[in-house]
């Protein structure tokens, strides 16, 4: 039985959530591989709108289990807001959710590393979502992290979190910034913390390998999208973490020879939130325009996410780096009213025609995108559910999508509602689905 990976295939905000949610019905548990609380995946359901952070989609879906994987950076204050809020509106967490062991802690020091980080005059600023995820990751790497295993243990936290916090005592002076920092607070309420969360920590790569060998299903899903992957996206505009199928195996300990499928989920068209380089970008009214139809603005941030077309390049390029064996497609009925629709087919950089994905931000930023303008098809596709119901513009716009990107698109989505979308049958979308 088939396990499934479900990422994004752009710069992030792809709805992933609503296709994760749509999708797991199919699936017995739900993991998330990387990122921590700056990803905001949003559902609809009937009336009720759900923005899930750090808690995987599955849990929306009772008979569902959520596994949050050791590639995730948690913040315990975050989380058990998030599972408050969650059972709040009627959703039971408790006993459905684990936490790895290995996972990473933020701490309220990391997001004050990364506001001096973002503010310093002679670096470059992300523009990130402040949730102290990048600093969180550098301790990880720099093996000075602590993990939820350490979090919970009551005899070896102190000390730990000791010499951590002497490391981040060293900057706050560095940076006049001791006095907002009361490091004595932040361990007892962490203490505190630890008791709540205490019965969802376990080791969650045995988990899920025991369940996989006993017939359960699996889905991945991913945060972010692959052009901001530390290691494969736009360095340094990106987030700290493996968005990319790569993570999927890293981020969980589930090998990679039980994931059997990976789908790429991308909007029609191209948005980006933060700093960095967006060659499709398109700025005054025009992009407002496609952010108002399309409504972009940031889950978690509340930022106006900017918009763009569709990027071939880009897409072509996440297809080589994640295997895509099929595309999902979203917020095609945002394009309802626009004719023509300009595509981006290549980009010109010093005077050639490349279709790779440049290595630099730098290229990125200076390439200029050649477009080919596709007739618009000005009716609507909102809910639609049949494929033979699209008006044959917007299925030449899909075709020539799914002819130049060199991926079958599997599954569009013409509305946030689970109901409004469209499976195209015979793809290798459905029989993964199914199992295959
Ligand atoms: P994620 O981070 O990838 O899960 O995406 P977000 O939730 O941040 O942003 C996607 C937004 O688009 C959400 O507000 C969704 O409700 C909405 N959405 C998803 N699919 C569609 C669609 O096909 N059409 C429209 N109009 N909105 C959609
Ligand atoms: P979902 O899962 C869109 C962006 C930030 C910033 C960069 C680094 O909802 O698609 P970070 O706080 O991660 O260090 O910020 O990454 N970013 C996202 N953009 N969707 C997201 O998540 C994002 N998570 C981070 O805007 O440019
Ligand atoms: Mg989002």
């Amino acid at each position: 039985m088939s396990n499934i990976a479900v990422l994004g295939a752009q710069w992030g905000d792809e709805g992933k959530g609503k296709i994760v949610d749509l999708f797991c019905e199919r699936f017995d548990i739900v993991a998330r591989y990387q990122g921590g609380h700056n990803a905001g995946h949003t559902v609809r359901i009937g009336e009720r709108r759900f923005v899930l952070k750090l808690v995987p989609t599955g849990i929306l879906r009772p008979d569902k289990q959520v596994v949050i994987g050791n590639g995730v950076v948690v913040d315990p204050a975050a989380l058990l807001e998030e599972i408050r809020d969650l059972e709040h509106a009627g959703i039971r967490v408790h006993g459905r959710l684990a936490i790895s062991n290995r996972a990473h802690v933020i701490f309220p020091f990391h997001r004050m590393v990364e506001k001096i980080s973002e503010a310093r005059p002679d670096r470059v600023a992300i523009g990130t979502t402040s949730r102290g995820i990048g600093p969180c990751y550098e301790d990880k790497t720099g093996r000075r992290g602590i993990r939820m295993g350490d979090l919970v243990d009551r005899e070896s936290f102190p000390e730990l979190y000791r010499a951590l916090a002497e490391d981040k005592q060293i900057l706050a002076r560095a940076f006049q910034l001791k006095e907002t920092i009361d490091f004595d607070a932040i361990r007892r309420r962490y203490a505190e913390l630890a008791e709540c969360l205490r019965p969802m920590v376990c080791d969650t790569a045995a988990l899920l390998n025991r369940a996989i060998a006993s017939g359960r299903r699996v889905l991945f899903e991913g945060a972010q999208g692959t052009m901001l992957d530390i290691d494969h996206g736009t360095y340094p505009f990106v987030t700290s973490s493996n968005a990319t199928a790569g993570g999927a195996a890293t981020g969980t300990g589930v090998p990679p020879t039980r994931i059997h499928g990976v789908i790429g989920v991308s909007k029609a068209y191209t948005t980006r939130v933060g700093g960095g380089p967006f060659p499709t970008e398109v700025r005054g009214q025009e992009g407002d325009r496609l952010r108002e139809a399309g409504n972009e603005f940031g889950a978690v941030t509340g930022r106006p996410r900017r918009c763009g077309w569709f990027d071939v390049p880009v897409v072509r390029y996440t297809a080589m780096i994640n295997g895509f064996d099929s595309l999902v497609i979203t917020k095609l009925d945002v394009l309802d009213d626009l004719d023509p629709i300009p595509v981006c087919v290549a980009y010109r950089l010093n005077g050639r025609e490349i279709t790779d994905m440049p290595d630099t931000h730098r290229a990125l930023e200076a390439v200029e995108p050649v477009y080919e303008f596709l007739p618009g098809w000005r009716s609507t596709t909102s809910g639609l559910t049949r494929y033979e119901d699209l008006p044959s513009r917007a299925r030449q716009y899909l075709q020539f999508l799914a002819e130049r990107t060199g991926v079958e698109i599997g599954c569009i989505s013409t509305g946030p509602e689970r109901a409004q979308t469209i499976f195209v049958p015979g793809s290798k979308l459905e029989a993964l689905l199914a199992g295959a």
